[in-house]
C-alpha cells in the first residue's frame, strides 16, 4: 500500500490558494486582509465565514467551522481524506506519483486488520454446522443470504473458540483486552461475545470498529450487547450505517434516521438506502455533527412507542437548535420501521416519507398529551408551550399561521398570544445569552489559558520555543497531549504552520479537541509579549490552586511542626507568585 506522507500533503497544501479553492464553490468577497461568504457548513445568509490567504484556513463565526483547504473540501464535497487530496493535488496541477486508491497512513492499522480478521471469523461461524440455529433464527426475521452478506452478520460461539484461535494466532491479550473483545478475571480468560448474532458497527470511514451482539437462542440480557467503549469504538460518534449510505444519501439529499440498526438493515434491504441508525435514543454532538456533513434534509423514523416519541422531541429539538433541516415521521401500527416494513412493504415507508410533517406540526400534537384541553389550566400550559416552542422558530410566516391557528382553535386573543410570544423571544434571547456564557464559563480560566497557550504553539515555532523555555509541561492531561502533538509535529518538521499542523492533526487522537481550540479562539494578533504574559498567568494559577491545596492540608494537619512546614511553604509559594517577571 503507498501513502501519502505529510511532506507530500504539505506540497499539496502550498500549491493551492484555499482562496482560489473556497471561491470556485462559494463566492467570496474581499475585505481587509481577509475574505468573507456564506458558511456553507450551516444553514446562513449573511457572511460569517472568514478565509485568510495569510494563513491559509477558514473560519466561521456562526457554527465554528474552521480547518485548512483539505477539511474545507472533504466536508464541502462529502469525500474523504484521500479523494480531497487527490481533487486538489490535480488542482495544483501535481503530478500523481502515489498509486491509487490512495491511502493516508492509518495509525490504527493493526487494529483495524484484526477487527477484520474478528469480523471474518464471526461470518464463517454462521456457515457452520453450529450455525444452523442462528441462520433459522435470521431467515425467520426475513433477512435474505444477500443481505447477510452486505451488513456482515456473524455468529459468536461458546467454549471460548475465539480466545483460543487469536492467541494462536499471535495476538496479545492486551490488544484483545483494548479492543473489547476478550475480558479478563483473575487467571481465567473470556469471549466478550458468546452466542449471539453479531452485526459489526463501523465508524464513519468504514473501519469496522466494534460489535453490537443480538441474543436469539433465548432471551437474555443485554438483548444487544455492544462493544464497551474502547479507543477505535465511540458509541457516541457513530451512526450505524453511515459509511455504506453516505454516497446515497448524498444524491437524494436526504438521510432517514430510526433508532435501531435492524431498522436500518431492513429499510437498506428493501432498497430504501438512504438510512442511518442511532443505535439508541439519544443525538450526541459527533453524531449531529455527522449528520451536519451529509447537508441532507433529515427525516426522523424513530419507534412508534412513547420512548419513540419522547426521543422524537428531544432529537428534534436538537436538531432544530443546530440548524438541520428535517422532517418527523410518525409510523402507525407497528412498533418500529423494521416491523413496518415487514407489515407493509417499501412503498408504505416512502409514502409516509412523503408525507412527513414539520417538527411544529408534531410538537403542537406531541404537547398535547396527558392534557385536557377543557380544563383551563391544562389549556393554559399547553398554549404556554407551543409558544415556548415556536420562539426558536425562525419560520416568520409559520409563526403567524400557528397563532392564527390557535387563537382560533381555542377562542383567544391573537394579540394576547402575539404579545405573550413576543415576551416569550426577549427572554430567549436573554436565556440564550446566559447559556452561551455558562458555556464558556464551563471551561475553567485554568483551561482557557492553557488553550490558549496551545493556540499560540500551533501558529509558529517562536511560540514552541516560549513555551519550552518559560513553561515547559502543562498542568493537565489534555493538554500534555495537545503539546505533545505539536512537539512531534515540529520536531519531524523542522517548523509548523497552522494550515499543515491542521492536516497532521486529523490523523490524531486529539483532533476534536484542537479543532475546538481552533474555533473557539478569536482571531487576533499574536505577539511574544501577550503569549508571556498567558503563561505569567497560568503560572499564577498553578501557584493559586497550589496554595489551595496547602491550605487544605493545613486545616487538617495536627502535628504542630508539620504545620508550620506548611505554613512556610505557603508564604514561600505566595512570595513567588508576585517576584514573577520575565
Ligand atoms: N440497544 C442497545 N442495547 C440494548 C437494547 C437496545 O444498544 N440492550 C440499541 C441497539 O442498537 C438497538 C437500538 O438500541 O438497535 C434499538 O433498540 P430496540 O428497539 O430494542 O431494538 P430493535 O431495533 O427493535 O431490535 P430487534 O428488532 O432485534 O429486537
Ligand atoms: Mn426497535
Amino acid at each position: 500500500m503507498t501513502f501519502i506522507s505529510q511532506n507530500e500533503l504539505n506540497t499539496i497544501r502550498s500549491n493551492v490558494s484555499i482562496v482560489d479553492v473556497i471561491s470556485s464553490y462559494v463566492p467570496l468577497t474581499q475585505k481587509g486582509k481577509n475574505f468573507f461568504g456564506v458558511c456553507p457548513f450551516h444553514e446562513d445568509h449573511s457572511p460569517s465565514m472568514s478565509v485568510s490567504e495569510e494563513k491559509q484556513i477558514y473560519k466561521c463565526f456562526s457554527c465554528g467551522a474552521t480547518g485548512n483547504v483539505f477539511t474545507f473540501v472533504e466536508n464541502y464535497l462529502n469525500v474523504s481524506f484521500a479523494e480531497a487530496a487527490i481533487i486538489l493535488a490535480e488542482k495544483a496541477g501535481l503530478a500523481l506519483h502515489w498509486d491509487l486508491p490512495t491511502k493516508r497512513k492509518v495509525k490504527y492499522q493493526e487494529e483495524y486488520d484484526l477487527m477484520d480478521l474478528t469480523l471474518r471469523f464471526y461470518q464463517n461461524n454462521l456457515q457452520t454446522e453450529e450455525g444452523e440455529k442462528a441462520r433459522d433464527y435470521l431467515k425467520e426475521r426475513g433477512l435474505l443470504e444477500d443481505t447477510i452478506k452486505e451488513f456482515s452478520i456473524g455468529l459468536s460461539l461458546s467454549n471460548h473458540l475465539f480466545y483460543t484461535l487469536f492467541s494462536k494466532k499471535g495476538y496479545k491479550d492486551s490488544l484483545l483486552q483494548d479492543l473489547g473483545l476478550i475480558t479478563k478475571s483473575k487467571e481465567q480468560v473470556y469471549d466478550v461475545f458468546q452466542n449471539r448474532i453479531m452485526f459489526p458497527i463501523h465508524d464513519l470511514e468504514g473501519h469496522v470498529v466494534g460489535f453490537t451482539a443480538r441474543c436469539y437462542l433465548f432471551d437474555m440480557t443485554p438483548k444487544y450487547l455492544n462493544t464497551r467503549e474502547t479507543y477505535l469504538f465511540k458509541k457516541g460518534s457513530i451512526l450505524f450505517n453511515y459509511h455504506r449510505a453516505k454516497e446515497t444519501i448524498r444524491i437524494h439529499k436526504q438521510v432517514i434516521v430510526v433508532e435501531g440498526n435492524m431498522d436500518a438493515i431492513r429499510l437498506s434491504s428493501v432498497g430504501i438506502k438512504n438510512v442511518v441508525a442511532l443505535m439508541g435514543t439519544s443525538l450526541t454532538r459527533e453524531q449531529m455533527e455527522a449528520l451536519k456533513k451529509l447537508r441532507s434534509q433529515v427525516i426522523l423514523m424513530l419507534d412508534n412507542d412513547t420512548a419513540g416519541e419522547t426521543a422524537t422531541f428531544q432529537v428534534g429539538n436538537l436538531l432544530e437548535e443546530n440548524s438541520i433541516p428535517f422532517s418527523v415521521v410518525r409510523l402507525s401500527g407497528e412498533k418500529d420501521p423494521d416491523a413496518y416494513v415487514l407489515k407493509n412493504g417499501a412503498a408504505a415507508i416512502l409514502e409516509n416519507v412523503k408525507n412527513a410533517i414539520s417538527f411544529l406540526d408534531f410538537k403542537l400534537n406531541y404537547l398535547k398529551k396527558n392534557k385536557n384541553l377543557q380544563d383551563a389550566s391544562d389549556l393554559a400550559d399547553y398554549i404556554k408551550a407551543v409558544l415556548q416552542s415556536l420562539k426558536n422558530n425562525s419560520d416568520t410566516i409559520l409563526k403567524e399561521v400557528t397563532l392564527q391557528k390557535l387563537a382560533n382553535d381555542y377562542n383567544i386573543s391573537y394579540a394576547v398570544l402575539k404579545e405573550q410570544l413576543g415576551n416569550e423571544e426577549v427572554t430567549k434571547k436573554v436565556v440564550f445569552k446566559e447559556k452561551s456564557q455558562e458555556v464558556k464559563k464551563m471551561k475553567s480560566t485554568y483551561e482557557k489559558l492553557c488553550e490558549e497557550i496551545l493556540y499560540y504553539m500551533m501558529h509558529d515555532v517562536v511560540f514552541i520555543k516560549l513555551y519550552q523555555t518559560k513553561l515547559g509541561i502543562f498542568p493537565t492531561k489534555e493538554h500534555r497531549l495537545i503539546a505533545n502533538e505539536i512537539l512531534y509535529y515540529y520536531e519531524t518538521n523542522k517548523d509548523i504552520q497552522l494550515a499543515d499542523f491542521i492536516t497532521y492533526a486529523e490523523t490524531t487522537a486529539m483532533y476534536t479537541f484542537i479543532m475546538d481550540i481552533l474555533s473557539s479562539i478569536e482571531e487576533k494578533e499574536l505577539t511574544e509579549s501577550a503569549m508571556l504574559e498567558l503563561i505569567r498567568r497560568l503560572k499564577k494559577k498553578m501557584k493559586e490552586q497550589e496554595i489551595e491545596k496547602l491550605k487544605i492540608e493545613l486545616k487538617k494537619e495536627l502535628d504542630e511542626n508539620k504545620k508550620t512546614a506548611l505554613a512556610l511553604k505557603i508564604v514561600e509559594i505566595k512570595g513567588s507568585v508576585s517576584d514573577e517577571d520575565y
